[in-house]
């Protein structure tokens, strides 16, 4: 019943947009942060991804990066992925906006993604500002603890990603706001929804009178806001919502 409302929902909104989290890329093999065997439950968060923690030592962040041994760089899209790249292509989704920085959205197809907590693929020294691909600094962390800078030996390097104590990138900050109060139906997908301000957006799409649609496996402090409350998982609900809405 649930998913023939939101598929309904969604094949009859002008605008519908996608905000995503950690639970959309767990059956792509990469753990999520909370509840079971999240990642924050053995790491610290302030310790391992906190700004003012790296910049004291950036090794604590690369040793849980050389522990986790590049799940994200191996893992590849899944059917949820795959569901919303075909959602957008057939014209019912108008954009992802994802707390995810492992970039398997895009690997899936969607043209249209807003990262709110920045990019894990690419690797920035703090000290002279070079990049480079993470593929890159992770295949040399046996041997370099923390990695340096290949063009200026700092030991400052950082993934481009959002760590706790630092603001979102402004300009996908505000495409994920305009994308919200245009919004006529808002999809929630694999997020805990405790982390602000990414759970502010579909906040701010309710505010402009957008309706809700909450997909997750466990319930969200979101549900009793939401028209259509999903506890599954999104590889297997997201599909259906794509046949039921068809061609
Ligand atoms: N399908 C749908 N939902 C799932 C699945 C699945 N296969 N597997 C897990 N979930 C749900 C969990 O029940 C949980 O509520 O996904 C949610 C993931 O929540 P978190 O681990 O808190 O991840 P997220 O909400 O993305 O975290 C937000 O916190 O640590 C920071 O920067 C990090 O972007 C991250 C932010």
């Amino acid at each position: 019943m649930t998913v023939d409302a939101a598929a309904t929902l969604i094949g009859s909104a002008r605008s519908a947009v996608a905000l995503t989290g950690a639970g959309v890329s767990a059956e792509s093999g990469i753990p999520t942060f909370r509840g079971e065997g999240g990642l924050w439950t053995k790491y610290d968060p302030v310790k391992v991804s906190s700004i003012d923690a790296f910049l004291a030592d950036p090794t604590a962040y690369w040793e849980v990066a050389r522990e986790r041994g590049g799940l994200a760089q191996a893992a590849r899209p899944n059917a949820g992925h795959e569901a919303l790249a075909a959602l957008e292509a057939r014209g019912r989704l108008h954009a992802v906006v994802t707390q995810n920085t492992d970039g398997l959205h895009q690997a899936a197809g969607s043209k249209r993604v807003v990262e709110l907590h920045g990019s894990g693929r690419t690797v920035e020294c703090l000290a002279c500002g070079a990049r480079e691909p993470r593929s890159d600094v992770q295949a040399r962390l046996e041997v370099e603890m923390p990695p340096r800078c290949r063009t200026c030996g700092a030991t400052l390097l950082k993934p481009t990603v959002v760590f706790f104590g630092q603001a979102m990138p402004p300009a996908a900050v505000r495409e994920a706001y305009a994308l919200a109060e245009q919004a006529d139906v808002m999809v929630v997908v694999g997020t805990s929804l405790v982390v602000y301000p990414a759970a502010d957006v579909p906040l701010a799409a309710v505010r402009a009178g957008a309706r809700l649609i909450v997909i997750n496996a466990e319930p969200t402090p979101f549900d009793r806001l939401a028209e259509v409350v999903i506890h599954g998982r999104s590889g297997d609900v997201l599909p259906r919502i794509v046949d039921l809405i068809g061609g």
